[in-house]
C-alpha cells in the first residue's frame, strides 16, 4: 500500500509519499520564510495553493509513481491555522474524488509521534514535541496520548522565532539563535517559568526584551536556550519518571537543535534509557508523517467519507482514540 500525505497546518506545505512498510518513497516541501518579521497566516495559505502542484508533481516523479498508484490520501485534518489547514483539506478532497481513492483526516501531533516512533525503533516513548506553535509532553496511557506536561502560552519554536525577530533575525529565527548561541559565554539569568508539569514563555520573552540594550546577542541567545531547555528537560523527565518510561523521543521542528538533543541525550544516559531524536527530514512539519500516520490507521480499519473531513484548527493530542496495533 502507498499513502500520499498532505501537511499543510502552518508555514510548510508538504507532500509525502511512503508505503506500508515504512519507506519513504519522496518526501517534498516548501515552507515560506522572510527576512525580517513573521509569517502571516493568509500568506502562508496563499504559498500553499502557488506550490501544491509542483511538490505533488515532483514528489510523484521522484518516487516514479503516478496518481494511478497512490492507494490512499492522507491530510493533516488538525490542529493549526484554519486557512492552511483548509488549503490541504481541499486538495486532498480534490484528489481522492478525481481519482477515486480513500481518504483520510489525520492528527497533526499524534503523527508526529507515530513517525518518529517508525523512524527511531521506539516502542512506547515520553514524546517532548517541541515546534512552533506546539510544545508537549505526550505519553501513551489508556488507549490516548496523554498530554503530561504542556506550554500555557506558546510554543517553544514560536517563543524562538519571536526573540529573533526582536533581534531582527527573520523567519525562522531559531536555527540563527542556535548559531549566536554557540558563541555566547555568560549565563543572564531569567524568570525559569514552570509550575508543576506546566510551562509558559511569554514572561521570559518579556525579560529578553529589556536585557537586549546591554547584553550581546550571542549571550542572550546562549542564555535563553539553557533556560528554556532546562525548562523541557525537566518537565519531560519528571514524565519519564511517574510512568517508569525506558525510552524518550524529541521531535517537532525544534528537534533539529543541538543544544536541546543534548539535553535529552545527557538526561537520558544519566537515567539508562534509550533515547531518539526524529530525523531533521521528518522531526519539522513535512507530508510524510501524515502519509504514515494514514497508513496506520487505514490499516486498523478507519474509514472517512469526504462529509466527515471537515477541518478542526483546535483538535487535541488528547482526543484521539488510538485504534492502530501499538
Ligand atoms: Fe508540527
Amino acid at each position: 500500500m502507498i499513502c500520499l500525505g498532505i501537511e499543510s497546518t502552518a508555514h510548510t506545505l508538504g507532500i509525502g509519499i511512503i508505503n506500508d512498510k515504512g519507506e519513504i518513497l519522496s518526501n517534498k516541501k516548501h515552507t515560506l520564510e522572510t527576512e525580517t518579521g513573521g509569517i502571516h497566516p493568509i500568506k502562508a495559505a496563499q504559498a500553499h495553493e502557488l506550490f501544491y502542484d509542483s511538490l505533488i508533481r515532483s514528489a510523484l516523479k521522484e518516487s516514479k509513481l503516478t496518481m494511478k498508484d497512490i492507494d490512499l490520501i492522507s491530510f493533516s485534518q488538525g490542529p493549526g491555522l484554519g486557512q492552511c489547514l483548509r488549503r490541504g483539506a481541499v486538495i486532498a478532497r480534490s484528489l481522492s474524488l478525481l481519482y477515486d481513492i480513500p481518504i483520510i483526516g489525520v492528527n497533526h501531533c499524534v503523527a508526529h509521534v507515530e513517525i518518529g516512533k517508525k523512524l527511531c525503533n521506539l516502542k512506547n516513548p515520553v514524546t517532548l514535541y517541541t515546534s512552533g506553535a506546539n510544545t508537549q509532553i505526550i505519553a501513551q496511557s489508556n488507549g490516548k496520548y496523554r498530554i503530561f506536561g504542556e506550554t500555557m502560552d506558546i510554543g517553544v519554536g514560536n517563543f524562538l522565532d519571536n526573540i529573533g525577530r526582536y533581534m531582527n533575525l527573520g523567519f525562522p529565527g531559531g536555527p540563527k539563535i542556535e548559531k549566536l548561541a554557540e558563541k555566547g559565554s555568560k549565563y543572564i539569568e531569567l524568570p525559569y517559568t514552570i509550575k508543576g508539569m506546566d510551562f509558559n514563555f511569554s514572561g521570559i520573552q518579556n525579560k529578553v526584551r529589556q536585557l537586549l540594550e546591554k547584553n550581546s546577542k550571542e549571550d542572550i541567545c546562549y542564555s535563553v536556550q539553557e533556560n528554556v531547555f532546562a525548562i523541557l528537560v525537566e518537565a519531560t523527565e519528571r514524565a519519564v519518571a511517574h510512568l517508569n518510561s525506558e525510552e524518550v523521543l524529541l521531535t517537532g521542528g525544534v528537534a533539529a537543535n543541538k543544544r536541546l538533543a543534548k539535553m535529552i541525550e545527557d538526561m537520558c544516559k544519566q537515567r539508562g534509557i534509550k533515547y531518539g531524536i526524529c530525523p531533521r527530514s521528518v522531526s519539522g512539519d513535512n507530508g510524510v508523517m501524515i502519509a504514515w500516520q494514514g497508513i496506520i490507521e487505514y490499516n486498523s480499519g478507519k474509514r472517512q467519507k469526504i462529509i466527515e473531513t471537515e477541518i478542526d484548527g483546535s483538535w487535541r493530542t488528547d482526543d484521539v482514540n488510538i485504534i492502530w496495533n501499538n
